[in-house]
């Protein structure tokens, strides 16, 4: 059977687990060449992806480098010929007051949240233009709009992010490429649970949805699949929440 992204070829940062590992499966199994980039070991994931018979190839880069990102889009182009999908999934939630929050935590924070969705859309943006269009999909976060407390450079760079979409997205849609931003609400995964202040607070959160469970990957990839697919060509700059209704207040 056909899939959605035949033919298409997709790099997802921070592939190595969660819910970047459940996108290069759901991306591999609709036909498309996944390239699986992460700081971490992407070993898990590859497995994975070769289990539901698709197709992927791992790559060891952090997205706050931009010497990283050329290589990690090089590798792309030299392995598949070709970048048509780029999720920015990559990102780190360290949770702190603000007293007790170092410039250098705050720097970190932003520096892979936002910078590296600025570094990895720059540097696939002028293939994207020259095959005649593409499709970037940014995670965010719905603490951006709900205002979660105590990780407020997190909050900050899921915000930046949806900024980003909006301006990038008015700037490229003239070439085919489409930019849009999922906003998960909390999402089971090994960082989620290994963190105590996050894991308090889930219960209080599955109370506030709509839909009372935890939300799992899983949830995440219908959307994931729809925004890098034809079917969302005409959706541009907007931000998705998948949050169970948590924002839908
Ligand atoms: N899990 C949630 O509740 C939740 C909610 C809202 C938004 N998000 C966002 O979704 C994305 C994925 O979250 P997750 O829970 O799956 O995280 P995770 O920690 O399970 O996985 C993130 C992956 O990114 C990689 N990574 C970290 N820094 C990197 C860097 N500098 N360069 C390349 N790779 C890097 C990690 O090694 C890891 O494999 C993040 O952007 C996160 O902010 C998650």
């Amino acid at each position: 059977m056909a899939g959605r992204l035949d033919g298409k070829v997709a790099i997802v940062t921070g592939g190595g687990a969660g819910i970047g590992r459940k996108f290069c499966v759901g991306l591999a199994s609709e036909g498309a060449r996944v390239v699986v980039a992460d700081v971490g070991d992407v070993s898990g994931t590859l497995a994975e992806v070769d289990a539901a018979r698709g197709t992927a190839t791992g790559v060891r880069a952090d997205v706050s480098d931009p010497a990283d990102v050329a290589r990690l889009v090089r590798h792309a182009l030299d392995t598949c010929g070709r970048v048509d999908v780029l999720v920015n999934n990559a990102g780190i939630y360290p949770t702190r007051p603000i007293e007790q929050m170092s410039l250098e935590e705050w720097r970190k924070v932003m520096a892979v949240n936002l910078d590296g969705v600025f570094l990895c859309a720059k540097e696939v943006i002028p293939h994207m233009k020259r095959q005649g269009g593409g499709r970037i999909v940014n995670m965010s976060s719905t603490t951006f709009f709900m205002g979660v407390p105590n990780f407020c450079h997190y909050v900050a760079s899921k915000g930046g992010v949806v900024g980003f979409t909006r301006g990038l997205a008015g700037e490229v849609g003239e070439f085919g490429i489409t930019v849009n931003c999922i906003a998960p609400g909390l999402t089971k995964t090994d960082s989620v649970e290994a963190s105590p202040v996050i894991r308090e607070t889930w219960q209080m959160l599955v109370d506030a949805q709509a839909i009372h469970r935890k939300q799992v990957p899983d949830d995440l990839l219908g959307p994931l699949l729809f925004l890098a697919s034809d079917d969302s060509a005409f959706v541009t700059g907007q931000t998705l929440c998948v949050d169970g209704g948590w924002t839908r207040h």
